[in-house]
C-alpha cells in the first residue's frame, strides 16, 4: 500500500490517503469495487441506479460497509435529465444516510436540495459537472468541493469542450472550494500535472475498468486491456437531445452514430441499441462486447492488465512521485526562487 505523498484540501476533507476519487460507474461500482478503492487510500461511490431491484441497494450498502472495514465510502446521486427518472433520489439519500454514509458525489442540474439535505445530516457533497458555469452555481448552492470533467471522460461528460489542463487552472482561480479534475487521467504524471494546475484531487473512471474487483465478464476486461487511445467514440455530442455519451467503439456505437448522422433525434430511434439494461446484460454480464453502449474514455489506453485496484493506485502514486522527481531534475542547478 503506497504511503501518503500529497496532502490537499481534498485528502483532508474526505480523510483519504491519496487525492484519487473513483467516480460512480453505472452497473459497475458495486460494494466490492468501491471498498477496494477506499481500502487502497482513495474515495469511491456506489451508484444506486445500478441496483433497481427492491432491497438491492440497501444490501449493497451493508456489504460495502463490511468490505470497507470501517473506512468511509461514498454514494453517487445522479440527477437524471430524463423526466421521471429522479423519484428515488431522496430515498437513496435516506438509505445511504441511515447506513452511515456521509460522502456524496452529486451530479446533474440543480443539486441544491440534495446538498442541503446532505449538509443537514453532517455530510459532504462533491458536485460533479462538465462546465465551470455549473461549478460556480453548485458552489453557491453549498457544494463542499467541485469535480469538473473534461470531454475525454467516459460516460456523460455533458457539453464539456475544454480539456482538464485548460479547466483546472481556470476553475481553480474562480472557485473557493477545492477542485477535483477528471477526464482522460490515466497516469500518475497526469495526477501530478492536475495538482500543479490547481486541482486538489482527480476523479478516475476509465483507468480503473480493468480492475480485478470490477465484476464484469473476462471478455469485457480483455477488450478493455486491448483498447487504445482511439477505441472510444462520442455519440449525441453538441446539442443532440440525448446528451453526450463517450463509449467504447463497437457494433452498437457505430450503428448509433450511423442513425445520428441520418438525423435520428429521439430516444425511440435508438431504444433498441441504448435501452436500460442492455450494456449490463450483454457487455458486462455475458462479455458480448459488441452488443451495448459501454461508457469508456481514452484513458483506458493506460489500463494494460487486469490487476487489483490497490496495484493500480500504487502504480499511479509511484508514477506521480517519479514525475515530481523528473521535474526536480529539470530545475537549473543553483536556481533560486524569484
Ligand atoms: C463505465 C462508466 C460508467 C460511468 N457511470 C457513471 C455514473 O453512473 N454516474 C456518474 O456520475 N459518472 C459516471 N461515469 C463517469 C465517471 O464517474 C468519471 O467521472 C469519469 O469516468 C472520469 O473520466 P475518465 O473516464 O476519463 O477517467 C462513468 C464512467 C464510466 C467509464
Amino acid at each position: 500500500m503506497y504511503p501518503p505523498v500529497f496532502r490537499t484540501r481534498i485528502t483532508e476533507l474526505l480523510g483519504i490517503r491519496h487525492p484519487i476519487l473513483g467516480g460512480g460507474l453505472m452497473w459497475l461500482s458495486d460494494a466490492r469495487y468501491v471498498a477496494a478503492i477506499v481500502r487502497a487510500g482513495g474515495m469511491a461511490f456506489l451508484t444506486p441506479r445500478s441496483f433497481p431491484a427492491p432491497g438491492a441497494f440497501e444490501r449493497e450498502l451493508e456489504l460495502c460497509r463490511e468490505l470497507a472495514g470501517g473506512l468511509p465510502f461514498g454514494v453517487n446521486l445522479n440527477i437524471s435529465r430524463v423526466e421521471g427518472h429522479n423519484q428515488r433520489l431522496h430515498e437513496w439519500l435516506d438509505l445511504s444516510l441511515r447506513a452511515g454514509v456521509r460522502h456524496f458525489e452529486t451530479v446533474g442540474r440543480a443539486p441544491d436540495d440534495l446538498i442541503r439535505r446532505i449538509h443537514a445530516a453532517g455530510g459532504i457533497a462533491i458536485h460533479k459537472c462538465p462546465l465551470l458555469r455549473h461549478a460556480l452555481n453548485a458552489e453557491r448552492a453549498g457544494a463542499d468541493a467541485i469535480t469538473i470533467v473534461g470531454p475525454e471522460a467516459g460516460g456523460h461528460p455533458g457539453n464539456a469542450v475544454l480539456g482538464c489542463m485548460m479547466v483546472a487552472p481556470l476553475a481553480a482561480r474562480q472557485l473557493s472550494v477545492p477542485l477535483v479534475i477528471g477526464g482522460g487521467i490515466g497516469t500518475g504524471d497526469s495526477i501530478l500535472a492536475a495538482l500543479a494546475a490547481g486541482a486538489e484531487g482527480v476523479v478516475l473512471g476509465s483507468r480503473l475498468l480493468s480492475a480485478e474487483e470490477i465484476w464484469a465478464h473476462p471478455a469485457y476486461k480483455a477488450r478493455i486491456v486491448a483498447a487504445g487511445q482511439d477505441s472510444t467514440v462520442v455519440a449525441f455530442a453538441g446539442t443532440h437531445p440525448m446528451g453526450t455519451w463517450r463509449v467504447l467503439e463497437n457494433e452498437t456505437s457505430r450503428e448509433v452514430l450511423r442513425r445520428e448522422a441520418a438525423g435520428a433525434r429521439n430516444y425511440e430511434d435508438f431504444a433498441d441499441l441504448i435501452g436500460g439494461t442492455r450494456s449490463r446484460d450483454h457487455v458486462y454480464r455475458d462479455g458480448d462486447v459488441e452488443r451495448g453502449m459501454a461508457s469508456c474514455g481514452p484513458a483506458v489506453a493506460f489500463a494494460r492488465a487486469v490487476e487489483p485496484v490497490e496495484a493500480i493506485i500504487d502504480t499511479l502514486m509511484g508514477e506521480a512521485v517519479a514525475a515530481q522527481r523528473r521535474l526536480d531534475r529539470l530545475r537549473l542547478p543553483g536556481c533560486v526562487d524569484a
